[in-house]
């Protein structure tokens, strides 16, 4: 039992033990080639031959699982590992809590399992596409490269939950990972399956929100799902972690660097007045305003993840023992929420109002309000370098029923304090909230590639260390002629 060695030599590195498992290992070996022509078509456009500076894992022990190296994308060693196997590890949740964890799929349960690893697995091709391209726009090497860095993780996640379905789901599985490869973010015929991952991520800004904001979602997600009662699925979420900590990372501290940059240039230039938007972005930099703005777009766009308020589909999959709470193991309480309620933030007579639920019907409002709790830590380490800056100004998230398409307040129009709008006064508002036309054309404007090493476009301060510590200067990618 517990850790497999990982096997770093085969087409596919994984600790699954795939030498011995012919006929998984033959299933992708042959979804293999797909994936391949997925990455060639989807993945980062015009970037295929360069060498990128990457982290690769080669294993699963938290003290020293990644490498780093010169890598040409396409062969990024995309493998299988799960986090070690915990001796006698039970149920943690739901109607078999306290039972041993299943290894193998419950039988009762394949169908919603399924379910979870197909909407989870599609997700993470989604995200590439959604980012292919902006290499061509990369404020500098070293973000290029953290592009690239969440990009073929994003390929490792898709490997990861294609793994159980070929392993555990039969020929289901195998339609499903093929499906995986058919789907395109934003398609108006075979679009990805949650309405976020069909949005655009036109700009860099977009693109440290998404980080921040959506990564932070797949968090969740991965968080809940780890305390499955499946274990091979629950070990996939716990490596998976590991890795989406960067993406987050990689979010927050883009969002610091842009909000630092323009409030330093604010500084310099001698203005204090925050909305002195023409000012400010003569000097190159994007003004807070619309920082903000952008912040309310992601992540309302992002509340929509969290599916419906009440769901039963979510009760269900607690009580089958499928997927946790964020941290189930953190809690002190029953772990069967057979009885017991949830403040559920509801549209009641045109009012915002909280309604107790039964708390097994509120979980996805649950996790949701542990999203915003953990959204909120990194929006306040922003305010404090825009006031360690001396502006007199404060990124707030805006209130969950605003901007929404999917839930309770789908129904309504909130600004961003949670007040109802009428439908006119929201449309004539909307860029109030939300970037205009001339606010994305400014941004656009922007979007000029800095490929010195070094060298940091207009309105984005450099990192305070590199990567792998790395020297400022570090040649991140090495950008091919061809
Ligand atoms: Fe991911
Ligand atoms: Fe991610």
């Amino acid at each position: 039992m517990g850790m497999i060695a990982v096997d770093y030599d085969g087409l596919i590195p994984n600790n699954v033990g795939l030498g011995q498992d012919v006929r998984v290992k033959r299933a992708l070996e042959k979804w293999h080639p797909g994936y391949i022509g997925w990455w060639m078509d989807m993945g980062p456009e015009g970037f295929q031959n360069a060498l990128v500076y990457l982290r690769t894992a080669i294993g699963v022990d938290p003290k020293g699982w990644a490498k780093f190296d010169y890598v040409r994308m396409p062969e990024y060693r995309w493998g299988v590992l799960l986090a070690p196997q915990r001796d006698e590890r039970k149920i943690p949740f739901g109607s078999h809590k306290g039972e041993d964890a299943w290894q193998e799929v419950p039988g009762e349960y394949r169908a919603m399992l399924r379910r979870l690893i197909v909407i989870q697995g599609d997700t993470e091709p989604a995200s590439v596409e959604q980012q292919r391209h902006l290499g061509k726009t990369a404020p500098s090497l070293y973000d290029m490269r953290n592009l690239f860095q969440v990009n073929v993780e994003e390929g490792r996640h898709l490997w990861a939950m294609v793994y159980l379905l070929q392993k555990y789901f039969g020929a289901d599985g195998r339609e499903e990972a093929e499906a995986l490869l058919e789907r395109r973010s934003g398609d108006p015929d075979t679009p990805r399956m949650l309405g976020a991952f069909n949005e655009k991520t036109p700009d860099w800004l977009s693109f440290f929100m998404f980080t921040y904001f959506t990564d932070r979602d797949g968090k969740m997600q991965l968080e809940a799902l780890a305390q499955s009662g499946f274990d091979p699925l629950s070990r996939t979420c716990r490596f998976m972690l590991t890795e989406e900590a960067h993406h987050m990372f990689v979010g927050e501290t883009g969002v610091t660097r842009v909000v630092q940059r323009t409030c330093e240039a604010m500084k310099e230039a001698g203005i204090t007045d925050p909305y002195e938007v023409d000012k400010i972005r003569k000097l190159g930099v994007i003004d807070l305003p619309t920082i903000q703005k952008k912040a309310n777009l992601h992540f309302s766009l992002t509340l929509d993840l969290f599916g419906n308020e009440i769901s039963t589909n979510a009760a269900n999959a607690f009580h089958a023992g499928l997927k946790g709470r964020f941290r189930e193991d953190r809690l002190k309480d029953d772990h069967q929420l057979e009885s017991g309620s949830y403040p559920v933030l509801r549209l009641i007579d045109g009012q915002i109002k909280n309604d107790d639920a039964p708390a097994l019907s509120a979980l996805n409002m649950r996790l949701r309000d542990d999203y915003v709790a953990d959204c909120q830590l990194g929006v306040d380490r922003w305010n404090k370098v825009i006031a360690d800056l001396g502006i007199p100004f404060e990124i707030k998230l805006p209130h969950v029923a605003f901007h929404r398409h999917i839930g309770e307040f789908s129904r309504t129009n909130a600004d961003v304090e949670g007040k109802i709008l009428a439908p006119a006064e929201w449309t004539h508002r909307r860029t109030d909230f939300l970037p205009s036309e001339a606010d994305k054309d400014f941004i656009e404007s922007l979007m000029k590639p800095q490929f010195e090493p070094g060298k940091f476009a207009s309105w984005i301060a450099p990192p305070k260390v590199g990567i792998d510590n790395k020297p400022g200067d570090f040649e991140y990618v090495k950008i091919a002629e061809a």
